[in-house]
């Protein structure tokens, strides 16, 4: 199976250099406003895409986003970097094949929203976080299922025939076929692109946050399991229950206020 891992992981795309430069922006305390600049206008393509997604409904602002110099001013540097990010891998996320639908089914839309989730609660918590390092956290939690999406289709068919007979969630069911699961795989792949260490934390921890020691990963356990259930139920029906107790304690936060915090963030 350790073989097969490694064939997927080398299917993936090599990371285009727009995108080792956002990490480093993310990165560096000293990043300005002139080195995003230089990094996403170099990319027409990546540029046009960061502009429609700061233009996106989500955000509403009043007025038309048109440079990222525009963009930067309202949302700050890290967030608008971590869009041009999420222009890039909304790219990569497209299911293909039984793996794809397996692994990336839906995955655009989830990330994203964990994405958007996770900035949101660094904003309205009182926490030093960055927001713009909780978006990209959010969007590349899931990173290692875009390697499992790799993989031969009769793995996949595994997973799932796991996950149907026996009631299994997905993560369950990787670690009984792959005997490893997205998040460790994606950890990998955090290392070998140079991701920031808080970043690859979210990444390996994100479905056992209280092994981690960043609270980002906290925040964005949160965020993926809240958003999990808003697509899987509606708006109406959130069960905090669903999120492990300790980790509420650790984030200062009751069940009220993550009620109060999502019905915020969804009007
Ligand atoms: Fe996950
Ligand atoms: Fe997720």
């Amino acid at each position: 199976m350790h073989k097969i891992i490694e064939n997927a992981m080398e299917r993936i795309p090599v990371l285009p250099h727009s995108m080792n430069c956002l990490f480093r922006v993310l990165k560096d305390p000293m990043a300005n406003f002139d080195d995003l600049s230089a990094i996403v206008n170099q990319d027409p393509t990546l540029a046009t895409q960061t502009l429609h997604l700061c233009n996106s409904a989500y955000y509403s602002f009043p007025v038309e986003v048109t440079s990222v110099s525009h963009a930067v001013t309202l949302i700050g540097m890290k967030t608008v970097a971590g869009l041009a990010m999420a222009a890039y891998f909304q790219g990569l996320l497209e299911p293909k094949g039984v793996s794809g639908s397996l692994w990336l089914g839906g995955a655009k839309d989830h990330v994203l929203a964990t994405a958007q989730l996770a900035e949101f609660l660094v904003r309205e918590m009182p926490v030093k976080e960055s927001p713009g390092t909780a978006f990209t956290g959010g969007l590349l939690h899931d990173i290692g299922k875009l390697v499992l999406s790799r993989m031969p289709s009769e793995i996949a068919t595994e997973v799932r025939n796991h996950m149907d007979e026996e009631g299994l969630s997905l993560l369950d069911a990787e670690r009984i076929v792959l005997g490893t699961d997205h998040p460790e795989v994606g950890y990998r792949l955090a290392e070998c692109w140079k991701v920031p260490e808080v970043i690859a934390d979210v990444i390996r921890y994100h479905h056992m946050p209280m092994q981690s020691q960043y609270l980002l990963t906290l925040i964005v356990h949160v965020a993926n399991t809240l958003v999990h259930q808003l697509n899987a139920k509606g708006p109406g029906v959130i069960e905090v229950s669903h999120i492990d107790p300790n980790v509420l304690y650790e984030l200062h936060l009751t069940e009220d206020d993550v009620l109060t915090l999502v019905s915020n963030w969804i009007v």
